[in-house]
């Protein structure tokens, strides 16, 4: 059977114009919750209603490939019509994460994405521009929105990998935009995609994100949105639970919440969370099997988890990107 193409006006999703400009307005940042399962993007819906908060559900190519590109459609559609039930009206966009092709950003544009990023950060800069100029293209005929990237953080992005980052070079930043026709641009401060963002030696302490990089982009493209990859704070609290249950994540360490706040004022208007949902989740469920071992209906253990990424995700819209209260 032929895959049908189904517009994302028809599940209920929204592009990130919208969104941005209030943000901007605002001096918030749009949380970008990755999921991959049921109860993650039910746990994004209930916090998101419960704090009137606008969200990016986002999936990346391992997402859609671990959860099948219909399924998550059909699962963006649900999540609408739940918080539609719930008497909530917050706008919910669907997004693709770091697409690393045209094919890729096209299937999910024609499969209801209301929105794409295309991760061109690791070629040369005029290849960069070819590629992401070419989906802005396909892009703009649906009016989905795109988001570009220009430097490259460090960590794993899906299959692309880098051990260092490279920050982003202000001056190249309104050529990109301008050239490509992008909605939103993502740069790279400092923070890096993970659990493991910074290797401190006993006694140091995080360092800061570079906001001089942050202002000088900003000077260059007033008033245009820019998205912080690699936000996760790596919790200290569920470091610790996961590791006093059997787990192995020594130095696992993320990005302060305050700097999250202060970027969250400026221009930067989408800030993408993963591992810290990946965190809580695994912290209650290795307590949770740590304390009642006898247990196997996943429905309580998965449950649990939930609970917890409920709480998390309404922490993140009321006290670190202040979205809560704007939809
Ligand atoms: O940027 C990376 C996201 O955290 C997605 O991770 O490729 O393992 O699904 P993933
Ligand atoms: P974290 O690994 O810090 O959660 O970053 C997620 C991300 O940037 C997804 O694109
Ligand atoms: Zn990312």
């Amino acid at each position: 059977m032929e895959k049908q193409k189904v517009h994302y006006s028809e599940l209920g999703l929204v592009n990130t114009k919208q969104m941005f400009s209030k943000a901007m307005a605002g001096k918030y940042a749009i949380p970008a919750y990755n999921f991959n399962n049921l109860e993650q993007l039910q746990a994004i819906v209930t916090a998101c209603v419960e704090t009137d908060s606008p969200v990016i559900i986002q999936v990346s190519k391992g997402a859609r490939s671990y959860a099948n590109e219909t399924m998550l459609r059909y699962m963006a559609m649900g999540a609408v019509q739940m918080a539609r039930e719930a008497g909530s009206k917050i706008p919910i966009c669907l997004h693709l994460d770091h697409g690393d092709s045209f094919e890729l950003c096209k299937s999910c544009i024609d499969s209801g994405f209301s929105s794409v990023m295309i991760d061109g950060s690791h070629l040369p800069f005029d290849e960069n521009v070819a590629l992401t100029k070419k989906v802005v293209e396909y892009a703009r005929q649906h009016d989905v929105t795109v988001e570009g990237e220009l430097g490259v953080l460090a960590g794993i992005e899906d299959e692309v990998s880098a051990e260092h980052s490279t920050y982003t070079k202000p001056e190249e930043v309104e050529d990109f935009v301008k050239k490509t026709g992008v909605d939103s641009l993502a740069i790279s401060i400092g923070t890096s995609h993970g659990a493991y963002k910074f290797k401190l030696k006993p006694g140091e302490s995080v360092p800061p994100l570079r906001f001089d990089i942050l202002d000088e982009c900003e000077k260059r493209i007033p008033g245009f949105p820019i998205v912080l990859h690699g936000a996760s704070s790596v919790l200290p609290e569920y470091v610790e639970l996961i590791n006093s249950y059997g787990g192995k994540m020594d130095g696992a360490v993320g990005v302060p919440e305050d700097q999250l706040r202060k970027a969250a004022a400026s221009a930067v208007c989408k800030i993408n969370i993963d591992s810290d949902g990946r965190l809580a989740v695994t912290a209650k469920i290795r307590e949770y099997f740590a304390k009642d071992p006898k247990e196997f209906d996943p429905r309580k253990y998965l449950g649990e988890a939930r609970k917890e990424l409920i709480n998390l995700i309404k922490h993140k819209n009321q006290t670190v990107l202040g979205s809560a209260g704007n939809a």
